[in-house]
């Protein structure tokens, strides 16, 4: 199984505001449902329950919580990081989806980034990313970058490889 991180960066490796993202850029959200559709997403309860609409479609949604009574319409509950690998070790490639906590937890065992460099340094940032260690990763794609028009913001998409 190979296990990929999406995510949406900022120039200080900021990801989210108040339990929202720091940006909605069109293009980019359909590069994500294109990369994910028909894989397995790993996420947060909390950005779980960040979704404007709940469990992604076309998508199966796992969600990581520490509640053992927790339900989560449409999804799989799973208790850790473990329990999550093990769900879905017969899969081809698994994402996780965030948010930060989940990140941070998941990056040590991550073999491909999907990055998008969003080009701005947001204000009020409460989440990031972790720092990752450049030596240890190969750019295999870049592409960017590109202005949003309704956003006005520039970004790049950049998919990094483990070394
Ligand atoms: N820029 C992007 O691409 C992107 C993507 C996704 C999310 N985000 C942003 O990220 C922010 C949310 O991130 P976050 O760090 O606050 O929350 P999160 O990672 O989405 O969820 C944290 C929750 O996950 C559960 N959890 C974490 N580690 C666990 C573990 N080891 N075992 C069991 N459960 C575990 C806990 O749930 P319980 O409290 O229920 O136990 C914890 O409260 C939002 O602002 C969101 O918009 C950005």
């Amino acid at each position: 199984m190979v296990l990929a991180i999406i995510v949406a960066i900022d120039e200080n490796n900021g990801i989210g505001k108040d339990n929202d993202q720091l940006a909605y850029i069109s293009a980019d959200l359909k590069r994500f449902k294109a990369l994910t559709t028909g894989h397995t997403i790993l996420m947060g309860r909390k950005t779980f329950e960040a979704l404007p609409k709940g469990a992604l479609p076309n998508r199966r949604n796992v969600v990581i919580t520490r509640q053992s009574d927790y339900f989560a319409k449409g999804a799989d509950v799973v208790s850790g990081l473990e329990e999550a690998l093990e769900l879905c070790a017969n899969d081809e490639k698994v994402f996780v989806i965030g948010g930060g906590e989940i990140y941070k937890s998941f990056l040590p065992e991550t073999d491909e980034l999907y990055l998008t460099l969003i080009h701005h340094a947001f204000e009020g940032v409460d989440t990031f990313f972790p720092n990752i260690n450049v030596e240890d990763w190969e750019l295999s794609n870049e592409e960017g970058p590109t202005k949003d028009e309704k956003t006005g913001l520039s970004y790049t998409y950049q998919d990094l490889i483990r070394k």
